[in-house]
């Protein structure tokens, strides 16, 4: 019993981490999402109704995607020509722009557009 109960704890311990890391990881998403130097999302899209300063109607207002899968979304950040052969969207991933863990916390943030 004393064996499970420590279990439990442990358990919900882990789970506290796993949220606090999460929300780290999505600060450092939105982060690379508006920076000139890393993602520079922001040129191009516009997200949870903030207006962009820039060019910015290239892309596609971004909305829904906390409904797309995390591999959809790691996959356009990655190489958006997987899916559009033809997309204006650089490919973050493939030309080495952003390494995977800053392509992992982007999703988060993404995760988080309604
Ligand atoms: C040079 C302009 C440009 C930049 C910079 C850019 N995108 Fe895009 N993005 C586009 C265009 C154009 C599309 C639509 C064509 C397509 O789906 O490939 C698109 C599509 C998307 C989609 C799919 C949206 C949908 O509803 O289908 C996502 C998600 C996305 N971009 C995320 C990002 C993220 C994250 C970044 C930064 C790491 C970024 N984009 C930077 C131009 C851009």
């Amino acid at each position: 019993m004393k064996k499970l109960l420590t279990l439990a704890a442990l358990a919900i311990l882990a789970s506290g981490f796993a949220n606090a890391s999460n929300s780290d990881l999505v600060k450092e998403g939105k982060k690379i999402f508006n920076t000139k130097k890393l993602g520079n999302c922001f040129a191009c899209h516009n997200a949870n109704g903030k207006k962009i300063n820039g060019p910015g109607t290239l892309g596609p207002k971004l909305q829904g995607l906390s409904m797309w899968p995390e591999q959809a979304l790691y996959d356009k950040v990655y190489n958006p020509y997987k899916t559009n052969p033809i997309s204006a969207m650089p490919p973050f991933g493939l030309n080495g722009v952003l390494n995977d863990h800053q392509i992992k916390a982007v999703v988060a943030y993404l995760k988080t557009i309604k």
